[in-house]
């Protein structure tokens, strides 16, 4: 394998800009419909299906700027491929806070991360109405294109024109405002249903003590089986991990105090406190029977993602991307002038968890696999929840050190080789999504699509990379003619629409 020597740029120097880093945050208010006839490389004929990709969209009205990107309004952005051919869309999840806002041409909603109302502490003060954005992933199931934001209901779509068509109770298992998490896993072949696929989600309830229920969905959209547990302690999840029998759920350290969001000072984000020391409960809850569910401690940390789970010679491997501690959203600050050289990185660790072992905290053991500073997992969709070899993310270029991530890296997790490509000094990736090629053999056949912003041109470009092969460079570079704001997360769909 090629590895990490083969780049052009200095490991000494900044690969990247902060002026040029800012730029990708500017809103795009502007919706595009088009056939992407500007591309360098080809688009492989046997490439054919959608790419769905969810992000903030707006980071402003009318001037006024949002706190945080997590508080942008959702854009969708449709890239669908057939025949060596490609087709760009883009649209607004038309919600009630996007179409008030926009009609009213002002900020009236404050957002979870720290976004407030024009007007100070007297217009915010007990104003406990939260905008369901619909701005962190997309999928397609059951039929439906649902924008997923993790604290309300999704909005469904149309998948040809993405269109909204309104927000979605999923055929009645959801209730008005009832949360649905926006890191649903797709189970390749479930058990219990004699080996098809279902979807799984969770959704949380954060208090004193935190109230989690899982879903599960057929192919059609109907749902198999839900549970609620409870767990001690106040929760802050916004992904989990799945294998064919756990739910795993990390509780990192975080507490939250709620007067200043409701004094209409802080938004309920700004309002978390990461508690260092303390431990991080890993919860595992069982998919079926009757088993109990157990909560495990491990040391302390902060995690986003996991970016797989499986089991194994009687163990649970969980591999999951840590930061020292929750990066805390900070009143009047500007997420723009963010310091990166300042900040801890999210890194890539493993957990082991013996089952079998004494019950206590030797039960799970932790290893950091890699210093590189990664977000964004993903991996072949037929291995979720189950040994795996490949690991695509994006990270940042040099090896060591925070900085924003202009790179995708290719981690063979058996190995420990890895092969990155990276788009620095100029380009900006996002989350790395892999299609498999229909056929294909190893595990790695087939191709990772990324949206990468170009700050040389102010524009984006969608990047096919052959996945068996990084250090070839892309396939393909289709440029589009505008730029997309930094997204969040995305999935495919074999069906063109
Ligand atoms: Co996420």
């Amino acid at each position: 394998m090629i590895t990490q020597e083969h780049l052009s740029v200095s490991e000494y120097s900044l690969p990247y800009n902060r002026q040029d880093w800012q730029q990708g945050y500017q809103s795009q208010p502007n919706e595009y419909n088009y056939w992407i006839d500007d591309f360098e490389g080809e688009i492989p004929t046997d490439l054919h299906g959608t790419l769905f990709r969810n992000g903030p969209g707006l980071l402003d009205i009318n001037g006024q700027y949002f706190h945080h990107p997590f508080d942008g309004d959702g854009m969708i952005c449709a890239i669908s491929f057939d025949q060596g051919k490609a087709h760009f869309c883009n649209r607004f999840v038309r919600t009630e806070g996007f179409l008030a806002e926009q009609q009213a041409q002002t900020i009236l909603y404050r957002g979870v991360f720290g976004t407030q109302k024009p007007g100070g502490l007297l217009a915010n003060i007990f104003d406990l109405r939260l905008k369901n954005i619909a701005n962190t992933n997309i999928i397609y199931w059951g039929g439906k294109l649902l924008a997923l934001w993790e604290a309300a209901e999704p909005y469904r779509l149309d998948p040809k024109t993405l269109e909204t068509l309104g927000k979605d109770y999923l055929d009645g298992v959801l209730a008005e405002g009832e949360a649905f998490g926006a890191h649903p896993w797709i189970d390749p072949s479930c058990e219990l249903d004699g080996g098809a696929p279902c979807l799984v989600n969770f959704a949380i309830k954060p208090g004193l003590s935190t109230k989690i229920t899982i879903y599960e969905f057929d192919p059609v959209g109907k749902l198999l089986r839900s549970r609620a547990r409870i767990i001690p302690g106040f929760a802050f999840i916004h992904d989990f991990a799945i294998t064919p029998n756990y739910c795993i759920f990390f509780q990192n350290p975080v507490s939250f105090n709620p007067f200043p969001f409701a004094l209409g000072m802080r938004g309920a984000g700004e309002c978390l406190k990461f508690m260092p020391g303390r431990p991080t409960r890993i919860v595992l809850i069982p998919r079926h029977g009757q088993q109990p569910m157990q909560i495990l401690e491990t040391s302390s940390g902060f995690v986003f993602h996991h970016a797989n789970a499986f089991e194994q010679d009687g163990k649970i491997y969980v591999d999951s991307i840590c930061y020292d501690k929750l990066p805390e959203v900070e009143a009047n600050s500007d997420f723009r002038e963010v310091n990166f050289e300042a900040l801890s990185p999210g890194k890539l660790w493993r957990f082991s968890i013996d089952q079998k072992a004494n019950s206590g905290i030797s039960q799970v053991q932790s290893q950091l696999l890699s210093e590189q500073c990664c977000e964004f997992p993903h991996i072949h969709p037929e291995y979720v929840g189950r040994p795996y070899r490949y690991l695509f993310i994006g990270a940042a270029h040099n090896r060591t050190g925070n900085a924003p991530l202009q790179a995708i890296l290719k981690r063979d997790m058996v190995t420990s080789e890895s092969q990155l490509w990276s788009a620095a000094p100029k380009g900006y990736v996002s989350e790395p999504v892999f299609v498999p090629q229909p056929g294909g053999l190893q595990e790695d056949d087939g191709w990772v699509l990324t949206m990468v912003y170009d700050a040389q041109h102010h524009r984006s470009e969608l990047v096919i990379l052959d996945a068996g092969d990084l250090s070839r460079g892309p396939i393909a570079r289709l440029h589009l003619k505008h730029h997309i704001p930094y997204g969040l997360h995305g999935s495919w769909s074999n069906s063109v629409f």
